[in-house]
């Protein structure tokens, strides 16, 4: 018997017994990234055209998509964990349909397949867009259905660019791929195997997307991308320039603000951070992935880049933009990685300062060469993360801090859930701000004053 047997919550099953599934209701629970929360947006649209639509929870929905990440374990685990609970459910109610799709489909169909006898369907992270014929074929025929081609490269150009529904509803923010797969290959990373080599989408795709989003009320866009500002290249149309889309979107009136993520360090070019500088629609914050600061590692790793040149960025952009906010990932306990080797990432991001960061304890992941090496004991693993979260945590503070008796501009999402009264939005930097008000200020971009400073972000005063 598979381990899943073990991870299943008596408490769910139960609930799933006391539900009836409703016909053509659909739940998709989705871990991962952004690009998998936008994908799971996606097979939404696709089903919505087929007559399905969302169900209030998990129990009622006859159609569960279980849109699955494999960046580390513990994503992993979790998948598995419902799918154990779900082929109990599907083995007492055969009218639900279970598919699981994402990038552990991607990678694992087979072992989903042993694990999981019971599920409908497999679909790969670019067949998002066959899950409406899928389930329409599933509700005529019971079969198992799967689907896993990952476009190849022939040459140069790759074409193959995954379908989408581009008629969206409105929201105040919208995230936009502009770039899937990736071709960096980091030796700890599952991401080339699971999306499959970059491809840029065309340039007048990307525009022409975002007015229709900006017809509908997006304020602010997040681009899309594994290494988003190598975007441009492999353009059948010819090369453009990540510098130079960020100044395409900005035309676009009705767009406000411009995000985008993750920007590859290697990549980062005085172009660029001029952008940031000069238009005023493109956010003061940079999401930029160091991942480890020192050089042997980042070798190791097969980041091509250096702890010096990192520096140099860094150095670069806060002297051309001033109050950059700079946030960032990193990996603790890489295979080898020493004592000395931690420390010195400790001492960089003392160093930089960064305004936030993700921080994680490596997970080797089958078949990428860090699997391979040497692997670090899982309890120094667990200390040298306590450690850097510890030191960042205070860094955070102290560079929120810095923020108080500032002026800055927020755009205000809705009311907060934290402070009674009160509305939350990000401000250009990136940081989450709550403030008093006395009235309905949703959707609007607005000016406040900073007043206090935590850990998860900032308290202000409007002005
Ligand atoms: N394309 C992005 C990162 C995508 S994955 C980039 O290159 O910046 C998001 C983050 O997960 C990575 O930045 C890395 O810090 C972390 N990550 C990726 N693989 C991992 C692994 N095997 N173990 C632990 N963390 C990992
Ligand atoms: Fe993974 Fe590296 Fe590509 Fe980012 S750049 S997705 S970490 S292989
Ligand atoms: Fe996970 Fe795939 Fe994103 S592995 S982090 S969902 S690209």
């Amino acid at each position: 018997m598979s381990s899943s047997s073990v991870l299943i919550r008596p408490s769910r099953i139960q609930n799933f017994k006391n539900h009836d599934c409703i016909p053509s209701t659909y739940f998709i629970q989705t871990w991962g990234c952004q690009m998998n929360v936008e994908d799971s947006e996606q097979i939404g649209l696709y089903l919505n055209q087929i007559g399905f639509k969302p169900s209030k929870d998990v129990y009622s929905a006859q159609l569960i998509i279980l849109n699955t990440c494999s960046v580390r374990k513990k994503p992993e685990d979790k998948a598995f964990s419902m799918l154990g609970e779900l082929s109990i459910i599907k083995g007492r109610d055969q009218d639900r349909i279970i598919g699981v799709c994402g990038c552990m489909a991607q990678i694992r169909a087979e072992e989903i397949r042993k694990r999981a006898p019971l599920v409908d369907f497999v679909v790969g992270t670019a067949q998002i867009s066959e899950i409406s014929q899928i389930v329409e074929n599933l509700l005529e025929k019971r079969t198992f259905y799967t689907s896993l081609n990952l476009p190849e490269r022939k040459g140069s150009i790759v074409s193959d660019i995954p379908q989408r529904q581009v008629d969206r509803n409105a929201k105040l923010k919208t995230f936009v791929p502009i770039q899937y797969g990736c071709d960096k290959f980091c030796t700890y990373c599952i991401v080339p195997a699971t999306r499959g080599r970059e491809r840029s989408r065309p340039t007048v795709d990307i525009i022409d997307e975002i007015k229709k989003l900006a017809d509908h009320g997006t304020k602010e866009v997040t681009l899309l991308g594994q290494t988003v500002n190598s975007y441009g290249k492999n353009l059948a149309e010819g090369r453009v320039p990540f510098s130079e889309l960020l100044l395409k979107v900005a035309e676009i009136s009705g767009i406000e603000r411009i995000r985008y993520t993750s920007p590859y360090p290697r990549d980062f070019k005085t172009d660029l951070i001029e952008v940031i500088r000069d238009c005023p629609k493109v956010m003061e914050h940079v999401h930029m992935p160091l991942q480890a600061g020192n050089n042997t590692v980042l070798k190791r790793m097969r980041r091509l880049y250096t702890v010096e040149s990192f520096k140099e960025i860094v150095d670069e952009l806060r002297s051309t933009v001033p109050g950059v906010s700079i946030t960032t990932d990193i990996i603790v306990g890489f295979p080898e990685e020493t004592e000395e080797q931690f420390q010195d990432t400790l001492s960089m991001m003392d160093e930089i300062r960064f305004d936030g960061a993700f921080m994680f304890k490596y997970s080797p992941r089958e078949g990428t060469p860090g699997a391979e090496m040497v692997q670090v004991d899982q309890k120094i693993k667990e200390r040298r993360l306590d450690d850097l979260i510890h030191l960042q945590n205070q860094i955070t503070l102290e560079k929120n801090r810095e923020m108080i008796g500032k002026n800055i501009e927020i755009l205000v999402e809705g009311p907060s859930p934290k402070i009674l009264n009160s509305y939350q939005g990000y401000s250009r930097e990136f940081k989450l701000v709550h403030f008093l008000a006395g009235r309905e200020l949703t959707n609007q971009i607005i000016n406040v004053q900073c007043e206090k400073a935590h850990p998860w972000g900032l308290e202000a005063s409007l002005t």
